[in-house]
């Protein structure tokens, strides 16, 4: 079979003047690529997790600027860039809480913003997009090579939620890491948690790694801390939507539970991110939004319905991680340790 995080296409392009993307609630059952041909259908398929994965959010949102810059028919120069900062004001509301999206839009807003008239606006956002997906492959590649050695030793590994291929434009962040000791040691054996209620880890992160060739073997999310708790897991390594001035982290909902099992049963959990999810902007992790999602994606599975009608729900899409519970946060720029006020700052530096 083929390995996606190398033969596959990337999981979002800029393809024909449309924004090409993996359609990842389809996987891994059906295979198939969503040509996005507005920036309202970019935005839909972000809201709606057909693309999703921090870093791959940013990379899509940037091309859906670019693309409303393409799709626009103004012709005076003010008009074009009112209509990419709506868009842009679009895109952002989609999703609060992985920063590389805000951050991406940003980006290609200011390439916009500097550029002369309405087609080197045109041309400006669309090169600032890809060099934001040229850039992002670079850092998981980076933080791959960062990050694998710290698995040297472990024989088994558990990850959370889908940090993969899928979740940036290829070859991920938490399973570059895995990916990077598994050439090394390619006898590594990877838990992989199913990540309620979205089932990112059930859907996309054992199917990556399984056609990659890497051991892996589902979990729930409730079984992981029996299983550290036994001595058969080494190591976790999981990813992050954002990361805050002291090393708080946010990232999939069931990562503090790991971490704490991690902590007490003293297992190394690291976070691997490119440093696009640093938020030196927002100091600690209660000053990070916690995207609040549809009560549909715990009270039904597919068309059926497990609850009564009216149920009461809560259902935050992310936790965060307090940065005492993190062993060291692995980035393009290197391996960062406590105290990460400090690290995180010089790695900006
Ligand atoms: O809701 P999702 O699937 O977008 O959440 C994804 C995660 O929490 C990932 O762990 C995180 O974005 C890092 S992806 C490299």
């Amino acid at each position: 079979m083929e390995n996606p995080s190398k033969a596959d296409p990337r999981t979002v392009a800029w393809v024909d003047d449309t924004v090409a993307l993996i359609d990842q609630k389809a996987l891994p059952q059906v295979q198939r690529s969503i040509r996005c041909r507005t920036v309202e259908r970019v935005a839909d398929a972000i809201a709606d997790l057909e693309v999703r994965g921090a870093p791959a959010i940013g990379v899509a949102a940037a091309m859906g600027v670019a693309l409303a810059a393409h799709t626009s028919t103004a012709s005076e120069l003010p008009v074009l860039l009112a209509e990419l900062h709506a868009a842009a004001d679009m895109l952002r509301a989609t999703r609060p809480t992985a920063v590389n999206l805000a951050w991406a839009v940003d980006q290609v807003l200011s390439a916009a913003v500097a550029a002369d008239g309405v087609d080197g606006v045109r041309s400006a956002t669309l090169e600032r997009a890809q060099t934001l997906a040229d850039d992002d492959v670079d850092r998981c590649h980076a933080i791959g090579a960062n990050g694998g050695p710290l698995l040297s030793h472990a024989s088994n590994v558990i990850t959370h939620c889908n940090a993969g291929a899928l979740a940036t434009v290829e070859y991920g962040t938490a399973l570059g890491v895995i990916r990077a000791a598994h050439d090394r040691h390619p006898d590594l054996h990877v838990w992989v948690d199913e990540t309620r209620p979205v089932l990112q880890g059930a859907r996309l992160t054992s199917y990556e790694l399984t056609r990659d060739g890497v051991a892996n073997t589902l979990i729930a999310d409730g079984a992981a801390a029996s299983v550290i708790a036994r001595g058969d897991v080494d190591a976790a390594v999981v990813g992050a939507d954002r990361i805050a001035a002291n090393g708080d982290v946010a990232n999939k909902i069931g990562t503090y539970a790991l971490a704490l099992a991690c902590h007490y049963h003293e297992i190394p959990f690291y976070v691997a991110a490119p440093l696009s999810t640093v938020d030196l902007d927002t100091p600690d992790g209660r000053s990070i939004p916690i995207e609040e999602r549809s009560p549909d994606e715990i009270t039904r599975v597919g068309d059926t319905h497990l609850t009564l009608p009216g149920q009461s729900v809560h259902n935050p899409a992310f936790d965060v991680t307090p940065a005492g519970l993190v062993t060291a946060v692995i980035t393009e720029a290197g391996v960062l340790r406590a105290p990460y006020r400090t690290s995180l700052a010089q790695a900006f530096a």
